[in-house]
């Protein structure tokens, strides 16, 4: 095959479209065979710029073995004020790699993608760990996209989420919030403050830009709380160490200044993260083992974007979406 499949965020959007359940199933079967070792995942690359700190690229390399079978790269760049114009912080591509013989085959929007595997991710990990079925409030710090995204997601777990409890640094930003999920049948509060979010609600998605940790002090969770820690960057080494800690994997997740990564460097050593989330989708008796609030890290894996971005090729072979460019590799 010499063609080159092209996919743009509209083909993306419709093949994602009301398939939460679908991406939390192929995200869960990502993590299994990652965890069980049929992946290749070489550490992703930060492309940083001296003179413009806040701003990178990142490249996430993957290989997804088991039934899947696909190979490819990420790009996703991060800039942090494009909000401020109007335009969306992360923008991305996936290259998907012919596993027989190497050959570029299709390339695809991503920024898509990523934000759908990141909340697929995150509802999963809350499905799993968080212990009341019945939740009915959930606290959102950072009212940006991936929030956006993770509340469309939660909502399909929580089938009696009636509350939602949303604080951002920018208080326009939390109005945002409202104006993008009114028409639904929730309450939304702004919270002044972390802290009352934390008290408010007992699971809270964390998806702010910070890059250095600001929070020190959660106690006013209880110990049934259940911390996403999306952004990574948000909790202080101490934190981290009063929460019980799961993760995507370690050793991913212990790298770039994460709070995970900054408390490793505290301590010396890892012990503080009790096992990676592949081992609870396997062993729901390890959801919650002690008596402090659980703390999710993801680092976002490359194999997540592959599962997802080979499952839109076939859809998108099948339908006849997108554009082939003919002899591409000719
Ligand atoms: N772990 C993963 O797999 C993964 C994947 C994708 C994105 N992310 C991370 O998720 C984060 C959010 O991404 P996004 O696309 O929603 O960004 P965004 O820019 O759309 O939204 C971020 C929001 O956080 C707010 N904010 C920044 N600092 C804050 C603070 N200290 N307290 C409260 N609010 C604050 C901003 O005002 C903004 O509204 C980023 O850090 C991104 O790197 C993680």
């Amino acid at each position: 095959m010499k063609d080159l499949l092209i996919l743009c965020k509209d083909d993306i959007n419709k093949i994602f479209d009301n398939e939460e359940e679908m991406i939390m199933n192929m995200v869960s079967q990502a993590y299994v065979e990652h965890t069980a070792g049929n992946s290749s995942l070489p550490h992703s690359i930060f492309l940083r710029f001296p003179d413009n700190p806040a701003n990178r690229i990142i490249g996430l390399p993957a290989y997804l073995g088991g039934n899947i079978k696909a190979g490819g790269m990420k790009w996703i760049s991060s800039f942090p004020d494009n909000i401020n114009h109007g335009m969306e912080r992360a923008s991305a591509v996936l290259i998907l790699n012919n596993m027989e013989n190497g050959h570029v085959e299709a390339i695809l929007e991503s920024s898509v993608i990523s934000a759908k595997r990141t909340a697929a991710s995150a509802a999963l990990a809350a499905k799993l760990i968080h212990q009341n079925n019945n939740e009915t409030t959930i606290g959102f710090v950072g009212c940006g996209r991936i929030n956006r995204e993770i509340a469309g997601f939660i909502k399909k777990v929580y089938k009696d989420i009636n509350t939602f409890v949303v604080y951002d640094s920018i208080h326009q930003h939390a109005l945002n919030f409202i104006d993008a999920i009114k028409e639904e049948n929730i309450n939304i509060r702004i919270a002044s403050s972390i802290d009352e979010v934390l008290q408010l609600a007992p699971l809270v998605s964390f998806a702010t830009t910070a890059g250095t940790p600001y929070i020190s002090d959660i106690s006013s969770c209880d110990s049934k709380s259940t911390i996403l820690n999306i952004s990574l960057r948000d909790f202080s080494p101490e934190v981290v160490l009063q929460c019980d800690n799961i993760v995507d994997d370690l050793d991913h997740v212990c790298r770039e200044r994460t709070s995970i990564h900054l408390t490793e460097q505290l301590r010396g050593n890892r012990d503080f993260v009790r096992c990676p989330i592949a081992d609870i989708i396997t062993n729901p008796d390890l959801a919650r083992t002690g008596d402090k609030p659980v703390m999710f890290s993801p680092f976002g894996l490359g194999v997540l974007d592959l599962i997802l971005g080979s499952y839109a090729k076939k859809i998108a072979l099948e339908k006849n979406m997108g554009v082939t460019i003919k002899d591409f590799i000719k």
